[in-house]
Formats: structure tokens, C-alpha cells, sequence
């Protein structure tokens, strides 16, 4: 049976895959700890924000109250202009939420955080500079020449790219593209990585692809990733948890636990455990549409 779980079970939810890559790696974690005690963690504490229109004053998030444990992977799934891009840019500091209290890494936000990693849809490439170029971008003239390099090649090694490292953007595909987007992202090991609908715009298959790397990066670094999309099997497949939001304004529709081996492995895709959970979510999206053809 699907239950929609409690968020805070989240802390019972237990890796089953891959332990011993992510305890070696969450070692080197906890070393850059530093001056956060909560590094990772990202709270919303009843969050609003509105936006002043010439029809007023337009809610477009309320309520929103989550707590995401650092390292877990957590889905925001709503539909197209409900507010999910602006929640994403609330806990970037790009924009500012008009209610509630928003923490990054246990601490009220203000400003830009550090240690947070944001994709987008659309990859954001120089085209004038090599695939290797491009991902060194975030620590260039930050440290040695040559280590920047060697974390450059290492990255792209992760996404399967490293063959393509002198490539310029127009020689590579979409996905290649959004791999090298994931490489740039991950090079400064960020402890939260705000993905906003990154693979929306590839086909199907370069999609199953892509999760399945962005799965293997998360392994091995852990940090907490916010990931936005509005595909309700992307959202079964990768995340721990799913939150739906609804529509005018964002609140939260539901907040459930995937509670099924983590990470997946591809058969998971076709099992009927993962169609219910996709029907399950699906109806939180679009009730009446469920209601209409169920009842
Ligand atoms: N600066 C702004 N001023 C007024 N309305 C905005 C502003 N930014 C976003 N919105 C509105 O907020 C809603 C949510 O947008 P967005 O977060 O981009 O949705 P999603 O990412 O879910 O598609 C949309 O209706 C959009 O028009
Ligand atoms: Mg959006």
C-alpha cells in the first residue's frame, strides 16, 4: 500500500544502496563542516511570498513549511506557473520570501548563501570556451592553475565527458550540454543543489540518462538537493520525497515519502509499484481530472 508519510519519517528513511561509497564520501563531507553546524539543511517555516501588481498584491506562495534533512533528495513537483521557480530562487537569495522564516543551512537566510548550487533548465555555457573551460569557471583564479585543472578533468570524468573536454558547446548535444552543466555544479561540492527542471528539455531516453548520472554524483558528494520539475515519474524515480504544490497560491498538496529502495535501479521504472506512486502523486496534481474519471 502507498501511505503518504509524515516528513518527518524522512529520518527513518535508509539508503540501501551504495552505504559504503556514501560513508567514505560523507567523511570528506564532514570535514568542510566549518562554522555551519547545520550544513545542508534547508527549512521553510510557513513561507508566503507575493508579488505587488497592478491587481494588487498577487500571493503566489503560502504556507509553505518543510524541513529537508542535509543529504537528502527531495522533488518539488506542481505545475507549470505555480510558483516552483520562485520557491527555488527564495532559497538561492535571489528573491526574498514576504512571510515566514526561510533557513539555509540552519540559519534565517539573508542574502546569497554559500555552499548552494543552482541548474537550470536551459545550460548556461560560454560557447566561445571548451567543455573543460567552462566547468572550471566557479574556481577559477581561486586556486592553482593546475589543481583547477585536475578538478576540471575529474568532474567531467564523473559525467562521462572527459573525451569531450576541448569540445566547444555548439559540438555537443543537449544532454552533453546539461552534463557539463552538472560537472560545473558539482566541482565546488556544494552541500545544497537546486536543480530547476534541468532535463525538461531533452528527449525521453537522454532523460533516463541524465538521472541515472545525476543519482551516481549524489552518491558520492550527498548534498541536499531541491529538485524541481513537473514530471510525476521523474519525480518517483529520484527523489526520497516528493512535495506537490498546488496552484494560486503554491501550498503544499501533499508531502510523501518514496518509501522504496534508494537509490533506484532501473527496473524500478517498470514495476506496478512505481505506476502507483506516480497515480498516487498524479491525483494531488490534478484532482478534478482524477475525480472525473474515477469516481
Ligand atoms: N517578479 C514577478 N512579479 C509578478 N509575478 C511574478 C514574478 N515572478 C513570478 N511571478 C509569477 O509567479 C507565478 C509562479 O511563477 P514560477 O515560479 O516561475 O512558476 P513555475 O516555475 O512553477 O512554472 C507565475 O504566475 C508568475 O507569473
Ligand atoms: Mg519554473
Amino acid at each position: 500500500m502507498i501511505k503518504n508519510h509524515h516528513p518527518g519519517e524522512m529520518a527513518e528513511l535508509k539508503v540501501r544502496s551504495g552505504q559504503n561509497v556514501r560513508e567514505q564520501e560523507l567523511g570528506r563531507v564532514e570535514q568542510d563542516l566549518g562554522e555551519y553546524s547545520e550544513k545542508g539543511r534547508v527549512s521553510f517555516e510557513n513561507i508566503g511570498k507575493s508579488y505587488k501588481t497592478v491587481r494588487g498584491q498577487i500571493p503566489i506562495i503560502s504556507g509553505i513549511t518543510a524541513d529537508l534533512e542535509a543529504g537528502t533528495f527531495t522533488s518539488i513537483l506542481g505545475p507549470s506557473g505555480c510558483g516552483k521557480s520562485t520557491l527555488l530562487n527564495l532559497v538561492a537569495g535571489l528573491d526574498h520570501p514576504t512571510e515566514g522564516v526561510l533557513r539555509v543551512h540552519g540559519r534565517p537566510s539573508r542574502g546569497i548563501p554559500d555552499s548552494v548550487g543552482f541548474v537550470f533548465q536551459e545550460p548556461a555555457l560560454y560557447p566561445w570556451r571548451t567543455a573543460l573551460e567552462n566547468v572550471v569557471m566557479p574556481l577559477e583564479g581561486r586556486i592553482p592553475k593546475a589543481e583547477l585543472r585536475d578538478r576540471g578533468l575529474q568532474q567531467l570524468d564523473r559525467v562521462g565527458l572527459l573525451a569531450c573536454r576541448d569540445r566547444r558547446p555548439h559540438e555537443l548535444s543537449g544532454g552533453m550540454k546539461q552534463r557539463v552543466m552538472l560537472a560545473r555544479v558539482f566541482l565546488t561540492r556544494p552541500a545544497v543543489l537546486l536543480l530547476d527542471e534541468p532535463f525538461g528539455a531533452l528527449d525521453a531516453l537522454t532523460r533516463e540518462a541524465m538521472q541515472a548520472s545525476l543519482l551516481d554524483l549524489w552518491i558520492c558528494d550527498r548534498p541536499t538537493v531541491i529538485f524541481v520539475t513537473h514530471a510525476v515519474d521523474e519525480a518517483v524515480y529520484l527523489s526520497q520525497r516528493v512535495i506537490v504544490l498546488s496552484h494560486n497560491p503554491a501550498r503544499v498538496a501533499t508531502d510523501t515519502v518514496i518509501d522504496e529502495d534508494y537509490p533506484r535501479n532501473q527496473t524500478f521504472r517498470f514495476c506496478q509499484r512505481f505506476s502507483d506512486w506516480c497515480k498516487n502523486l498524479h491525483s494531488y496534481l490534478a484532482p478534478s481530472f482524477e475525480r472525473e474519471n474515477v469516481g
